[in-house]
C-alpha cells in the first residue's frame, strides 16, 4: 500500500470527520492505487479510526469496489440475455483463450488485461458486445474479436 502513502494520507485528511465520507474516500483511494487491498484498507482503519470491519464491508458490499489488483485495460463481456443469445460464451472464450487466462483468473499475468462478465451493456441490438476500457464493440464473431484485441495488445 505504502505505494502511494503521500496521496493517500492527503485523501483521508480532506475526507477526515466528514459525515458519510467513508465511500467517496474509498473511491478515491480506489482512483490512487487502483484497487483496494486488506493492506489499504487496514491502513484507512488506522488513520481515521473507522474499524476494519466496516471499511471492508463497504468495500465488499459495493461493486465499483475493486479487492484484486486490475490490468491497464478492462475488457467488459456483455453476458446479458441478448449477447447470450447471439453467441457470448463463444466470445468470451476466445477472449480467455487469447489472452491464455486460467480458469480463476480474471487479471493477465503481466497484468495487461482484467475480463469481467456483465449484464446488459445497453447495446442489445449490437449483440454480442464487448466494451474495452470506453470502447464498444459490437457484432462480435470469435474471429473478428481476436483482431480487436490486438489492437490493445
Ligand atoms: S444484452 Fe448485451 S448489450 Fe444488452
Amino acid at each position: 500500500m505504502t505505494r502511494h502513502k503521500k496521496e493517500i494520507d492527503t485523501a483521508i485528511n480532506n475526507f477526515i470527520g466528514k459525515k458519510g465520507a467513508l465511500i467517496p474516500l474509498l473511491q478515491e483511494i480506489q482512483k490512487i492505487e487502483r484497487y483496494l487491498d486488506r493492506e489499504t484498507m487496514r491502513y484507512v482503519a488506522e488513520k481515521t479510526g473507522i474499524k476494519l470491519a466496516e471499511i471492508y464491508g463497504v468495500a465488499t458490499f459495493y461493486t465499483m469496489f475493486r479487492l484484486k489488483p486490475q490490468g491497464r485495460h478492462t475488457i467488459r463481456i456483455c453476458k446479458g440475455t441478448a449477447c447470450h443469445v447471439s453467441g457470448a460464451n463463444r466470445i468470451a472464450q476466445t477472449i480467455r483463450q487469447e489472452l491464455e487466462l486460467g480458469a480463476e483468473d480474471d487479471t493477465t499475468s503481466d497484468a495487461a488485461f482484467t475480463v469481467m462478465e456483465v449484464a446488459c451493456l445497453g447495446c442489445c441490438s449490437l449483440a454480442p458486445v464487448v466494451m474495452i476500457d470506453d470502447n464498444t464493440y459490437g457484432k462480435l464473431t470469435p474471429e473478428s474479436v481476436k483482431s480487436v484485441l490486438m489492437k490493445y495488445k
